[in-house]
């Protein structure tokens, strides 16, 4: 059976902007993140406080962080932060962050690429983090990447993504999020991989899935992901995103599309999605491209 809500990890403000070429002013992520919220998405990842240099788009993370933080819209929404270190951590937790991301990778080649570590030494690298979030009861969740193929390894072992998974979990993670990142994984990828973590000891309520839209099977993974228990799923508004570090990375399943597919099959997300359509299209308007979801240009052509 299908679950009755899903809970939508709304990412467009990280996942999406990350990637975008324009620079977008910190006023202006800021009132994205506003409209967000007020569409009803009630988790909004917010920005990362990752190396500046390594994304620079984010690096306006100190400015940003606090007119969120600080809105009274925004009292009840939960605004995870990406960390990948402790000075990372330190500057999220003196901003009065408290839900933080980690994020690791099913394999080798991407840790290289996106922690410029080993995998090994990136989950060492997590360990104290996580361990000090949790001593100030902030809430951790754990992404791993490319858990479906890899654009330098291709497809990715059942085995590797269940260390991985078990190694977050272990750690003090309190969710999972499962990251298709160059957007590769079919329907029936996804159903095995939920298996097998879950005979492996996995537990599908501390999964989320994050898809991106590659291959456009980000909808169709994500019903296969409802079909075995999941009902944690990542999304950007108006398909915002892609990953700098992965060149096959297109954006992320759009919430809009999610959200016509969730409320089709009488599943409550709490959004309001001509206010989402609105906000996707005013942040079009500032980044001077279309968006590439099929529903927001449905809805804002009507
Ligand atoms: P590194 O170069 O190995 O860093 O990068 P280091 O530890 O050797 O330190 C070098 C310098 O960086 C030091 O400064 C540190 O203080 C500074 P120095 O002493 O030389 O003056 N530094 C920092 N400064 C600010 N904030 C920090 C920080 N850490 C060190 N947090 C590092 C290692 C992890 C920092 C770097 O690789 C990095 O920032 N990576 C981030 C990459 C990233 O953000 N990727 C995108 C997010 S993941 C994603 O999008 C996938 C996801 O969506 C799921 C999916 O789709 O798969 C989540
Ligand atoms: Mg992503």
């Amino acid at each position: 059976g299908l679950p009755a809500t899903v809970r939508i990890h709304e990412v467009g403000a990280r996942d999406g902007l990350q990637n975008e070429k324009a620079t977008v002013p910190t006023e202006t992520k800021a009132e994205f993140i506003r409209r967000l919220a007020d569409a009803g998405l009630t988790t909004i990842e917010a920005t990362s406080f990752v190396h500046p240099k390594w994304v620079p788009q984010l690096a306006d993370a100190e400015h940003l962080f606090p007119l969120v933080r600080d809105l009274t819209d925004l009292s009840d929404t939960a605004l995870p932060v990406l960390v990948p270190n402790e000075r990372g951590l330190d500057r999220a937790l003196t901003l009065g962050a408290s839900r933080i991301a980690v994020f690791a990778s099913a394999t080798e080649s991407f840790a290289k690429a996106n922690l410029n570590r080993t995998l090994d030494e990136a989950l060492a690298m997590f360990e104290p983090v996580v361990e000090r979030a949790r001593g100030q009861r902030a809430h951790v969740r754990g992404y791993l990447s490319m858990c479906f193929g890899d654009p330098w390894e291709g497809p990715v072992p059942f085995p590797q993504v269940v260390r991985v998974c078990k190694a977050l979990l272990d750690m003090g993670c309190d969710e999972l999020s499962l990251g298709d990142t160059i957007g590769v994984a079919t329907p029936g990828h996804v159903g095995a991989l939920l298996s097998a973590l879950n005979e492996a000891g996995v537990p599908t309520h501390t999964v989320g899935v994050h898809f991106h839209d590659t291959y456009g099977q980000a909808l169709a993974n994500t019903l296969a992901a409802l079909q075995h228990g999941v009902t944690t799923v990542d999304a950007s508004a108006g398909g915002l995103g892609g990953c700098p570090f992965a060149k096959s990375a297109t954006g992320n399943l759009a919430t809009e599309d999610l959200v016509w597919m969730l409320h089709g099959l009488g599943i409550d997300t709490g959004v309001d999605l001509d206010r989402l359509v609105a906000t996707s299209v005013w942040m079009a308007e500032r980044l001077r491209r279309p968006s590439p979801s099929r529903t927001v240009r449905a809805l804002s052509h009507k």
